[in-house]
């Protein structure tokens, strides 16, 4: 059975090393793991003068999250933090009005996810992977607790290709792959 894992990018530009590294993993997907990655330049900043009816963007958002077995959450660092458009994404999906069911559960509550950065500086998105995994803490999301999987010096790491161009990079990734497969199983259970 095939284990469908949604991803999210949380650098919205172009050249994203963030989103570098998730099409890397896409293609270093476990056997039996596919990795899909679902846009979100066009969910606009939550606010609830437009939560109810939501827009078409959260709702296909909303969606795709609700079908997937597990998220992976892909995140750059912006002053020591995960960035607006990732936490944006966490704020709607934790609204109770984007619910399947009518008074039903937010649609990230309970879900199975694993978070990865990369970032400029030397800390690879530690300190903004710190606090997106505490803002899952109050909606339940079963974060994998380790390995950590951190790129430090991004815009150095890969190929002209999309490839990563460091071998200690490359099994990192691949190590945090099969944990993160190891732990959607047990999390399933
Ligand atoms: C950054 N950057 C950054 N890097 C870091 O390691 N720690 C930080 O706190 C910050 N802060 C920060 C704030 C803002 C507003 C920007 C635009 C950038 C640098 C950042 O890691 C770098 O631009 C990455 O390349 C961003 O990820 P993407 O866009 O390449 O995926």
């Amino acid at each position: 059975m095939t284990t469908n894992v949604l991803a999210i990018c949380g650098s919205l530009r172009k050249g994203s090393t963030n989103r570098m590294l998730l099409r890397v993993a896409t293609a270093m997907a476990p056997a039996g793991m596919t990795i899909t990655e679902h846009p979100i330049k066009d969910l606009p900043l939550y606010d609830g003068d437009i939560e109810a009816p939501s827009p078409a963007s959260a709702i296909a958002l909303r969606d795709a999250v609700v079908a997937a077995d597990a998220l992976l959450l892909v995140t750059p660092e912006y002053n020591h933090g995960p960035s607006a458009a990732m936490k944006n994404v966490v704020d709607w999906l934790s609204r109770g009005s984007l619910a399947t069911t009518p008074g039903g559960p937010a649609p990230i509550i309970g879900k199975i996810a694993a978070v990865m950065g990369a970032s400029g500086g030397v800390s690879g998105t530690m300190r903004g992977q710190v606090q997106l995994r505490s803002n899952l803490v109050p909606l339940q999301v079963h974060v994998m607790l380790m390995p950590w999987m951190l790129l430090p010096a991004s815009g150095s790491k890969f190929n002209p290709d999309g490839s990563l161009n460091d071998e200690p990079s490359k099994k990192a990734l691949a190590d945090f792959l099969a944990a993160f497969a190891k732990w959607i199983e047990r999390m399933k259970r």
